[in-house]
Parts: structure tokens; C-alpha cells; sequence
């Protein structure tokens, strides 16, 4: 945090002794520069250290954005193609983000030892309050991937007061059955864990249609020098207990949810937003950064954050009739704006809680 505040930018920042307005502006310009590459923290956390990346300033009255990345990839492999899109720009410039990566998965992690007791999801789960303590931040929209998404719904059921939304994206809630360890293990027999992260990754469409976006992230995993690390948070993901979500339940998420794909049976419905992708595969932030962004800038409009003068102009049409109360100032109220759209792509009803499509 002492870095970040080092060179936090203030508009009305007076003068130093013998400083020129222009010195100043280039002072304010190189510490813009330092803060959009990102400031790389590390916090001692009851089960390792870890370590993460935050871009952009906080912003008064605003939750931080948080990310949690899946198996087999780290905070950038997983959402840089998200984050740096074109649309997404809009929504970033009101937002610090915060980027975690899983023990060991950073760049340079030094390999963990034979017999290293790595932690599991919900270990992983109790570290964020280290992160968020460290940066004095109070409240976050989460946004996680598979095992990352997983981790960011624990965390949340057991801080909802520090979670004012999520995004899911292919979340799997439930613990492997019997049936699953089985099938599992007879693939292991057959398979190298890079296969078996690839798999998890992606569909098998996708893996046998061999795009280069494939053959990147075959190569990124399979010449991982960290791949020991990597195995371990596999092992953790498959071991995952499930997070019994009820619907109607003691235990469910209150806050908006903004649920890519499956897994829309067993939480609310009247807080949750179902985005249903045509041939999003196993990574959409990766494959269609722009239908996600649209959706998610629907879901923070809905939660009152985004003005719909920043939403493309598809975007304000399909929202306007919706939306009470947006504002970009940090006021916000509960308005939900995601809503139901027909399989003919109809988009916003009105209705909370069904499935929202972005048309291709
Ligand atoms: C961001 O601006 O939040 C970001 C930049 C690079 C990689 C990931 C995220």
C-alpha cells in the first residue's frame, strides 16, 4: 500500500517548492504510467505467502475490482486479454483492480518442495481478507474463472458483507463424485497433467480445433517450469468440497451474481444474472473478451455503477428502459438491470435473475 500511495494522484495536488505546472504534469503522467503496469505486492498469510498485482488508484466509494484465476494460469494468462480489450477501458478507469495469483503460480515462483502441503480452495478462500487488509480495501467485486471462481463464492459466503457482486465465470460448485474421482483417475492413467488441465480448460472442441489460441496455452502449461505448483493447485481444485449452495437457503450468495454458463439451479434467482454464451468454451474472458465486457457492464449498471453514456450505444438501448438509478459518482442503489432475454435474443425484461445472451 506504501508504494501505492507514494504516487497516488490527486487533480489539485499543490505545487512542490520550485516545481512548474509542467514538471508536475510530467511527474503526474510517469506515476500514471507506474500504476498502469501494475504494483506487485506480496502479504504472509496463515497458509504461504501471495502474492498480487494491483493496476489503477482506488477510487472513494467504490468496491475494488478482484480477480482469482483458474488451474493451470495466472492472473495475467488468465484475464490480460480481458483487461487490456478495448471496452473494457471504460469500465477500468473506475476501478482499481486487483489481481491474485494463486500460491506459486506467479511468474519466477520458485518450486514448492516434494511433500509441500499446499492449501486448499477454501484455505485459498481465507487469504483474500490478508490482501484486502494489506490494501485497507473494504469491499470488492469479485471476478473468477473455474477453481478461482470457486474460491471468490467460498469467500463470499463467508464475508457477504465485503462482496457487493461476482462474476463466475464455468464455475463447478460440487465436490467430485465417485463417479468423477473414477473417471478422473482412469484418465490420469492415460493422460499428463498438462493434458488434464488443458482439459479442464477447454472443450474438447476446442483442444481438437488446435486454434492458436490453443496451441498457446498447450504450450504455455505444458513447458510451465512451475508445473509441480501448478499440479498441486489441480490437486487442491479436485479435491474441492462442494459449496452446497440452497437456494432459499442459509446458505447462498446475497449479493448480484453475474454467472457465465452452467450451475443456475441452485442459487437465487432473483439476485443472480445467468449470461449464456453461445460457444464460449471453457475460457470466454480469453475468447470473447467483448461479449463479456458488454455483460459485464450491464451487470455493474444493474448494481448502479456504470452511467449508461458509458455503455455502447447497443448496450443503452437494450438497457434504457431499465435502468433507475446508474451513476458513475459511487451512489448507487440495488436496481438490477440484467434480466431475461428468449433464445430469439430479446434482450432485457425487466426481470431479475435469467438469462441474459449477447448475441455473436
Ligand atoms: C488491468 O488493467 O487490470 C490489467 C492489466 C494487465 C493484465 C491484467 C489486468
Amino acid at each position: 500500500m506504501t508504494e501505492l500511495q507514494e504516487v497516488q494522484i490527486t487533480e489539485e495536488r499543490p505545487l512542490l517548492p520550485g516545481q512548474t505546472p509542467e514538471m508536475a504534469k510530467e511527474a503526474e503522467l510517469a506515476a500514471r504510467i507506474l500504476l498502469d503496469r501494475g504494483q506487485t505486492h506480496s502479504v504472509e498469510t496463515p497458509y504461504g505467502s501471495v502474492t498480487f498485482t494491483v493496476y489503477g488508484t482506488p477510487k472513494p466509494k467504490r468496491p475494488a475490482i478482484l480477480t482469482y484465476h483458474d488451474v493451470g494460469l495466472n492472473y495475467k494468462s488468465c484475464f490480460q486479454p480481458l483487461f487490456q480489450s478495448g471496452d473494457m477501458q471504460e469500465i477500468i478507469q473506475n476501478f482499481v483492480r486487483v489481481h491474485v495469483n494463486a500460491p506459486g503460480m506467479e511468474e519466477g515462483a520458485p518450486v514448492y518442495p516434494v511433500g509441500y502441503q499446499y492449501p486448499s480452495l477454501d484455505q485459498l478462500a481465507d487469504t483474500i481478507p490478508c490482501i484486502l487488509q494489506y490494501l485497507n480495501f473494504s469491499s470488492i467485486i469479485g471476478v473468477g474463472v473455474g477453481a478461482g471462481a470457486y474460491i471468490l463464492s467460498r469467500y463470499a459466503l463467508n464475508h457477504q458483507d465485503t462482496v457487493e457482486g461476482l462474476v463466475l465465470i464455468n464455475i463447478d460448485p460440487n465436490a467430485k463424485g465417485w463417479m468423477d474421482w473414477a473417471a478422473h483417475k482412469l484418465t490420469g492413467l492415460t493422460s499428463s497433467i498438462p493434458e488434464m488441465i488443458l482439459g479442464h480448460l477447454f472443450s474438447q472442441e476446442e483442444l481438437s480445433g488446435n486454434s492458436e489460441l490453443i496451441q498457446k496455452y498447450r504450450n504455455i502449461i505444458t513447458h510451465a517450469p512451475n508445473i509441480e505448483n501448478i499440479e498441486l493447485y489441480w490437486n487442491s481444485y479436485n479435491n474441492r468440497r462442494d459449496l452446497n449452495f440452497e437456494r432459499g437457503g442459509d446458505i447462498t450468495l446475497k449479493c448480484p451474481v453475474m454467472l457465465v454458463v452452467e450451475c443456475n439451479s441452485k442459487l437465487d434467482p432473483t439476485q443472480t444474472s445467468f449470461l449464456k454464451m453461445a460457444d464460449s468454451g471453457g475460457q470466454p474472458q480469453l475468447t470473447q473478451p467483448g461479449k463479456l465486457t458488454e455483460a459485464f457492464k450491464y451487470f455493474l449498471q444493474g448494481m448502479g455503477y456504470m452511467a449508461s453514456s458509458c455503455m455502447t450505444r447497443l448496450s443503452r438501448s437494450r438497457t434504457a428502459s431499465l435502468t433507475s438509478a446508474a451513476s458513475i459518482d459511487g451512489s448507487r442503489s440495488r436496481t438490477r438491470t440484467l434480466s431475461q432475454s428468449s433464445e430469439s435474443g430479446t434482450l432485457p425484461s425487466g426481470t431479475p435473475g435469467h438469462t441474459m445472451e449477447v448475441s455473436c
